[in-house]
């Protein structure tokens, strides 16, 4: 144990590897890395079972062809186009080719997913998923019921446990540890005792989720605070694509919790208040199947057109009860009682009122397919930076361009969780002893801590907080243009400045949730400025972004990744970096077409 400057008592730690966070990702990649050899912990603020993975529903994504005739290629071909042509085709490439085995992976270590007649993995339609090119919906999401998260979750923490990983749980990581040359651990409080812990490492992974929680309604867990992307902007390092934030067609209206799209791969269908199944119009073979930005747009349209439902116009119905209780209760028991619980209804007997919801954030820490961060330089897009890695939602690997495809957020998870395993396995011998650290390496976390944990303003983290996610929500949203981008920069950048007078109530160290929430809102406010700033600097429409004042996606000036590095002062610079539109083999290669055709 060793004195600090500013008087914490720190305890330090050495590993081979660190990875922070217990969801799939977070999981896959530790006991990945312990079967390499390496010396692993695994850093988590909540039990692992209790991460956000947990909450995935409908299905993970491979084509297997259990259904039907199935390739990767046609897997790779839906995603490049689903990401709208911003996803980089060698990350794709790997990932769609890998999802094979990387499913029977997941069945040999004991995933209990749903079966065929004949004993095969159960594969359901999603959208955006289709057979030879875009001809028809294939049925590839491999699903465990409407529970599939849930079951791959525990099956890897399982896992985990099996290879004597070794878990720090309910120790929130506060910030990195940086030398000149890269990334050396993390610093991280240990929220059960309120002590302080380095733990020093070859390589940190940040498997720590996305950020939905920087919007007002969204279906991701609380939890869900871009811990990672916090981390990486106060390092000076940048974010990538924060601008694409996917909103799921169907969250229960007035709550956000999740129905699942495998809902509509199941045969369900939505309606307006005409009762016209509208998405004939927009989407005229994928119909209810189109991809997530295609029907959340097409119900925002009905809405604002008029053709709403219930007494506001504000909602759109889920129809399911055609299905029967059958099917509902074999293949979709989770939505059916989530519908009762949320919304009151019955699914076999009524439709349910749903409306697009935050889902997603295709932006993260910029890493390539080996799950290395990114640190571009002048004439070096690609320049890795040594010792940190991310994965799954944390990441912007990027597999998901500008919209992600349903079912390949499990997938991603459980490919790059494994692929930054074996990475780490090519550079790293087992043991190595760790250079010195710099003596001032744990200032910048403790500067953090004290910062939150004296914080003496007027506002409450809640206060701060409610602000951001109504302007997060108001002006980001499914449908943006430039004045709504613009007054959402501003609004923003006077919630950001807002922090100088947070006020923090209980000073103490011990299960201090109120220190804890301070801190994750410390990490949601660059994520919210980085989606806001970079979406207002771009002048197009992709994916998610759907820009009213630029309706068309601009493949010449904007097929380019966002880079948002948001300083000190919480000021937001943008640079940008090439697409890879090569990818590994040149066995195959997407160009995008002039004009979108769903
Ligand atoms: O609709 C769903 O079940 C969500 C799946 C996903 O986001 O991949």
């Amino acid at each position: 144990m060793v004195s600090t400057p500013s008087a914490y008592p720190i305890i330090d730690h050495d590993y081979d590897v660190i990875v922070v966070g217990a969801g799939g990702a977070g999981l896959r990649a530790t006991f990945g890395m312990v079967q390499q050899g390496l010396k692993t912990a695994c850093i988590t603020k909540v039990f692992p079972t209790r991460s956000h993975t947990v909450a995935a529903q409908g299905g993970i994504g491979a084509a297997l062809g259990n259904m039907a005739e199935d390739n990767w290629v046609w897997h790779m071909y839906d995603t490049v186009k689903g990401s709208d042509w911003l996803g980089d085709q060698d990350a794709i490439e790997y990932m769609c080719r890998e999802a094979i085995p990387a499913v029977y992976e997941l069945e040999h270590a004991g995933v209990p997913f749903s079966r065929t007649p004949d004993g095969k993995i159960y594969q359901r339609p999603f959208g955006g998923h289709m057979r030879n090119f875009g001809e028809a919906p294939v049925q590839r999401a491999c699903a465990a019921a409407d529970s599939t998260g849930h079951a791959i979750l525990h099956t890897l923490y399982q896992q985990s446990l099996k290879y004597n990983a070794e878990f720090f749980v309910e120790y929130f990581a506060i910030d990195l540890l940086m030398d000149g040359e890269g990334c050396r651990g993390v610093v991280a409080l240990d929220m059960a005792t309120g002590t302080l812990h380095r733990f020093r490492a070859h390589q940190t992974v940040l498997a720590t989720g996305g950020y939905g929680r920087a919007y007002f309604s969204c279906t991701s867990a609380h939890t869900c605070t871009g811990d990672g992307s916090g981390m990486v902007a106060r390092a000076g390092l940048p974010l990538q694509d924060m601008e694409f934030v996917q909103f799921h067609p169907t969250g229960v209206y007035g709550a956000g919790v999740l129905i699942t799209e495998g809902a509509r791969g199941e045969g369900g269908y939505l309606t307006n208040s005409e009762g016209d199944r509208f998405m004939e119009r927009y989407a005229p073979t994928a119909k209810d199947l189109a991809s997530r930005d295609v029907v959340s747009r097409a119900m925002t349209m009905e809405i604002r057109e008029g053709r709403g439902v219930g007494p506001e116009k504000d909602h759109i119905m889920l129809h399911l009860e055609h299905l029967g209780g059958e099917v509902l209760y074999q293949l979709l028991p989770g939505i059916t009682e989530t519908a009762k619980v949320f919304a009151g209804v019955d699914a076999t007997k009524a439709p349910i009122p749903v409306l697009p919801t935050v889902h997603y954030n295709m932006g993260g820490v910029p890493t390539n397919y080996m799950a290395e961060a990114i640190d571009p330089k002048p004439g070096k897009p690609e320049n890795v930076l040594p010792g940190l890695m991310a994965v799954g939602e944390a990441a912007c690997v990027s597999v998901h361009g500008a919209n992600r495809l349903g079912t390949n957020s499990l997938l991603d998870l459980v490919v790059f969780g494994r692929a930054a395993a074996l990475r780490a396995k090519d550079i790293i011998k087992p043991g190595t002893p760790h250079r010195p650290l710099p003596k001032d390496s744990a200032d910048r976390a403790l500067a953090t801590l004290d910062r939150a944990r004296n914080a003496n303003g007027s506002m409450t983290t809640a206060m701060i907080r409610k602000n951001m996610q109504r302007a997060m929500q108001n002006d980001a949203a499914v449908f943006r243009t430039s004045k709504t981008l613009k007054q959402g920069a501003e609004k923003m950048d006077q919630v950001a400045q807002s922090l100088k007078d947070l006020k923090v109530s209980d000073r103490s160290l011990i299960f201090n949730t109120d220190l804890i929430e301070a801190l994750e809102l410390y990490n949601l406010i660059p994520c919210a400025l980085a989606t806001i700033v970079g979406g207002e600097a771009r002048h197009e429409s992709r994916g998610a972004h759907a820009h009213e004042d630029y309706p068309n996606r601009d493949d010449q000036n904007w097929m380019k990744h966002t880079l948002a590095y948001v300083d000190d002062k919480q000021k937001v610079r943008l640079d940008y970096r090439p697409v890879h539109t090569y990818t590994l083999t040149n066995e195959v290669k997407y160009i995008p077409p002039k004009a979108r055709v769903y």
